[in-house]
């Protein structure tokens, strides 16, 4: 960028909304759960489940990784034996055994995601046992949507076989960024030969579809590491990319304390990095999908977000639309048609409420009508770039007249160049994209709370 005018403009954009929003994964919020919503709610919300919800997701969280990044703000653990994993595993199949008890139907499950920390720090064999369960207590597809969130680092033969035989056939890696300097950094230490061998083996072992997990606005990254690393990705043809800009909040995450502050790129130059990743992906034949994604084409996301059926939950961008999501392990958060619930986030306590017979949420959110016509608002927005709010409205029998705070604020928004609104129809500009989560605030009506409780917003 060498425009000096088109540098103010964004400098000027970045002070106005680049600050603390959520990534609207959900709304309302994580945030926003609490005790209000408990295991008994739980229970009861369980049993009035129906084949007639559809076919459901389910989240599995596995909270183990084999070495901590100073990034990571996911909720995870380091361990350095197999017995705690062991342990959680017992666990976590007894809770499949209470969830499909509390309920009066034996429900279709649609799709699976594992995701963490690290699932592949479960055993080849541990990991076909929680399939096998699922499949006994659910009815669970052959051609079932089968994802796992994978560390190249920790990936054998043996775990790619046993996954592809249990049905697995997505896998999403981690990768960060391909620069040593950075890795050097966030302490991952993971050459390109590594991650190209994982992609050539799960492939070969017939998981087909594979996304690459990068990172802008690491430590010590810069424009030209940014697109060296793209450069490396490209060539192992991912079907899909996520490009998440570091989350830097060591209020709530103490370990990413050990980045330097000095090593950050700033606002700015996290932006030019991610317009400058977007362009040469999209240059690459992808499409950019809502705020952080991109997928080939033919790929399903992109023809979801070509016919505005792209959903967004806690796994990011997906074309999983099922109304129901029942999350498993500790922490996991599970979607009903009355609210969001989250289990003990802590595996000492999640493991004490199963042990003793009980569900273990322990916080959540019941969601009351003016969530469910705002959280429609929201996803439109991260989804689409644009939203009739008149359409919205009219769905959830709401009077759309009444936005006139966020009215004003999106006024405000137009004069600035990053949303146009004719009627009742709002649409993000280009220039708007990168500051989408800002547009979405506006419909939040949590935010001025808790505002400071998120990462930056670009
Ligand atoms: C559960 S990890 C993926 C699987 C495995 N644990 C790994 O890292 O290879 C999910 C992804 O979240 C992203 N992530 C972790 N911490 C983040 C943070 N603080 N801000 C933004 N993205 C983050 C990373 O891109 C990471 O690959
Ligand atoms: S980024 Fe992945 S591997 Fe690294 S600590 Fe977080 S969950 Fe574990």
């Amino acid at each position: 960028m060498t425009d000096t005018a088109e540098i103010d403009t964004l400098d000027r954009l970045i002070a106005r909304y680049g600050g603390r929003v959520p990534r609207y994964t959900s709304y309302p919020t994580a945030v926003q759960f609490s005790a209000a919503v408990d295991a008994a709610d739980y229970h009861q919300w369980l049993a009035a489940l129906g084949r007639a919800d559809g076919a459901i997701s389910v989240y599995i969280h596995v909270p183990f990784c084999a070495q901590l990044c100073w990034y990571c703000g996911c909720h995870t653990k380091v361990v350095n034996s197999h017995a705690p994993i062991s342990d959680y595993v017992a666990d976590l199949l007894a809770e499949i055994d209470l969830v499909a008890d509390a309920l009066s139907e034996r429900l279709a499950i649609g799709l699976v995601h594992f995701g963490g920390g690290t699932p592949n720090m479960l055993s080849p064999d541990e990991l076909t046992a929680i399939l096998d369960r699922l499949a006994e207590r659910f009815d669970l597809a052959n051609e079932a949507d089968i994802a796992v969130e994978v560390d190249p680092r920790v990936l054998s033969r043996d775990w790619i076989a046993a996954a592809a035989h249990a049905g697995v056939n997505r896998a999403s890696l981690g990768v960060q960024d391909f620069c040593p300097d950075v890795q050097a950094a966030i302490n991952r230490t993971q050459p390109y030969e590594l991650v190209a061998h994982a992609v050539e083996a799960l492939r070969g072992a017939g998981i087909e579809s594979i996304n690459l997990d990068l990172m802008s606005g690491l430590p010590r990254q810069s424009l030209g590491s940014v697109e060296a690393t793209i450069g490396e990705t490209l060539s192992l043809a991912p079907d899909r990319l996520s490009l998440f800009g570091y989350a830097h909040v060591p209020w709530l995450k103490p370990h990413q304390k050990l980045i330097a502050d000095a090593d950050l790129p700033d606002a700015r130059a996290r932006l030019v990095m991610q317009r400058r990743a977007a362009e040469l992906f999209e240059a690459a034949g992808f499409q950019r999908l809502g705020l952080d994604h991109f997928a080939r084409p033919e790929d399903g996301l992109a023809g979801a977000a070509a016919e505005q059926h792209m959903r967004r939950n806690f796994q990011g961008y997906t074309t999983d639309a099922a109304n129901v999501l029942l999350g498993f392990g500790a922490s996991a958060i599970g979607r009903l048609p009355q609210a969001y619930v989250q289990n003990a986030a802590d595996v000492a306590q999640w493991r004490a409420q199963i042990e003793a017979g009980g569900l273990p949420v322990t916080r959540g959110i019941a969601l009351g009508p003016s969530d469910l016509f705002r959280a429609e608002i929201i996803e439109r927005l991260m989804c689409d770039f644009h939203v009739d709010l008149a359409d919205v409205a009219a769905r959830h029998g709401r009077a759309p007249a009444n936005l006139v705070r966020e009215r004003a604020m999106l006024a405000e928004m137009e004069a600035d160049g990053l949303v146009t609104v004719a009627k009742s129809v709002v649409h993000v500009t280009p220039e708007g994209r990168d500051f989408v989560r800002s547009v979405c605030a506006v419909f939040d009506r949590y935010l001025d709370r808790d505002g400071l409780r998120h990462a930056q917003g670009v």
